[in-house]
């Protein structure tokens, strides 16, 4: 309660409501909305902490820098916002531990050109504090990671003023755009391609193939191979996006994932004959359940199955193994003797199209979603995918979940191990 006073007392009050009231507008106009009303907010703490009467004599007030109550400084330090206080001549009097990682230490004293390098930057701190006009711009940090902020600058009118820069961190909306345009623009691009196969084969056909029957046979064959990766490119599409709405609901069924990892071998059993591939699964006889959505597991193993299958070496082998680590987490490992990926690569392997070798996955039908699809599913069932991977020695690519709640809360004894080949 005595805390509850102090901070009514200290006026920091303007500061609370300005940051409920920036959430609040934040969910009705949008994030550059809830910077406006935040930088608003440091301002009236400022003010407010500057004119608090237990904090500072009149005259302290005209020293210089600024004296600003210790609550004022204590709150605008926990602000998860960077934040910057500057006196009249434009020299850092105040600085926030979200900006101190971004312009670091021993900056208190100095001038904000020594400080900040951005020259939209400095061209707006230079003319809020003279106008007193606020102002907002948006500038990038190249290094180390490329950064995007929105700057808000105001000037506070206390005696002497004071001027405050306020950052909002743009990143996450700019590659969520850049990721959105890079999506839409693979899409297009992978259904381009086979419907332009589709349309030239169609005018070939009403052209100078019309009566070779022949030919007819032959692009009819591949005009069907063809509709049928986009028929596949427009499933897993849809497959995404609706594990990925429902990847913040945790899936509820008690699973066991040794059953769930044969049927899924068994279906592509025909596919690694075809290949002349030998399937081994090992799996202990009891293995504790996980909790689980039966069919996006079995998903999940057809895409990593397939993919030992369909980048394995022909007449090779894929060792598929189910257990349970020391730490309980329950796991499945699917190996190849394939071709491997080289270690730069397997970062990427679970973006949406990305492909090591693009010519080899479009022969074998590859849509390159297969591995995102894998990657959100895991991620849904709060566990962890862990790709190893040299070139030449194959792959091997280990889901990890959690185990079920026991009603025990105990461990289960895995029984010895069963091997079978499919
Ligand atoms: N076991 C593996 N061995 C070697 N390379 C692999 C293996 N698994 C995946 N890759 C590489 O990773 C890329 C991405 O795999 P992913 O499963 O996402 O797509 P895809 O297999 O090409 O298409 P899709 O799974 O949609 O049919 C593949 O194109 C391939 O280059
Ligand atoms: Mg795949």
């Amino acid at each position: 309660m005595a805390g509850l006073k102090g901070f009514f007392h200290g006026r920091l009050w303007p500061l609370a409501v300005g940051m409920a009231l920036a959430g609040v507008v934040a969910l009705l106009f949008g994030p550059l909305a809830f910077g406006a009303v935040l930088a608003v907010a440091v301002g009236a703490a400022i003010f407010l902490g500057l004119s608090a009467p237990e904090t500072a004599s009149e005259s302290a007030l005209q020293e210089s820098p600024p004296a600003l109550s210790p609550l004022a400084r204590a709150v605008i330090g926990q602000l998860p916002a960077p934040v910057m206080l500057l006196d009249e001549s434009e020299r850092v009097i105040l600085i926030n531990d979200s900006m101190r990682t971004l312009v670091g230490w021993g900056v208190e004293n100095k001038h904000v050109s020594a400080v900040l390098r951005n020259p939209a930057v400095l061209t707006a701190i230079d003319q809020t504090s003279h106008d007193g006009e606020p102002a907002t711009v948006q500038f990038s940090l190249p290094v180390p990671i490329e950064r995007h902020y929105q700057a808000y600058v105001a000037r506070v009118n206390a005696a002497p003023p004071i001027t405050a820069l306020l950052l909002h961190d743009l990143t996450a909306i700019r590659r969520s755009e850049q990721m959105r345009a890079d999506f839409v623009a693979n899409a297009s691009h992978e259904l381009r391609t086979p419907l332009a196969a589709v349309s030239g084969f169609i005018d070939t056909l009403r052209g100078h193939a019309k009566d070779d029957e022949a030919a007819r046979g032959k692009f009819l064959d591949i005009m069907s191979v063809e509709a049928a990766r986009m028929r596949r490119l427009i499933d897993d599409l849809l497959s995404l996006t609706r594990i990925e709405m429902n990847e913040h609901v945790p899936p509820q069924n008690r699973i066991q994932l040794d059953h769930v990892v044969r049927e899924a071998a068994a279906a592509l059993s025909p596919l690694a004959r075809g290949d002349h591939i030998t399937v081994e699964i090992s799996t202990p006889a009891h293995l504790p359940p996980v909790v689980g959505d039966r069919d996006e597991l079995i998903q999940l193993f057809q895409n990593l199955i397939h993919n030992a299958i369909k980048y394995g070496r022909e007449d090779g082998h894929v060792w598929i193994s189910c257990g349970q680590t020391p730490e309980g987490q329950i796991f499945a490992t699917i190996k190849d003797d394939g071709e491997g990926i080289a270690s730069s690569a397997v970062p990427r392997l679970t973006e949406r199209f990305y492909r090591v070798d693009v010519k080899r996955s479009r022969e074998k039908g590859g849509t390159g979603l297969g591995l995102a699809i894998v990657k959100h599913i895991v991620s849904r069932h709060q566990g962890r995918l862990q790709i190893e991977s040299r070139l030449g020695e194959g792959s091997s690519f280990t889901v990890l979940l959690p185990p079920a709640p026991t009603e025990s809360g105990g461990k289960s004894e895995l029984a010895p191990a069963v091997t079978e080949m499919l």
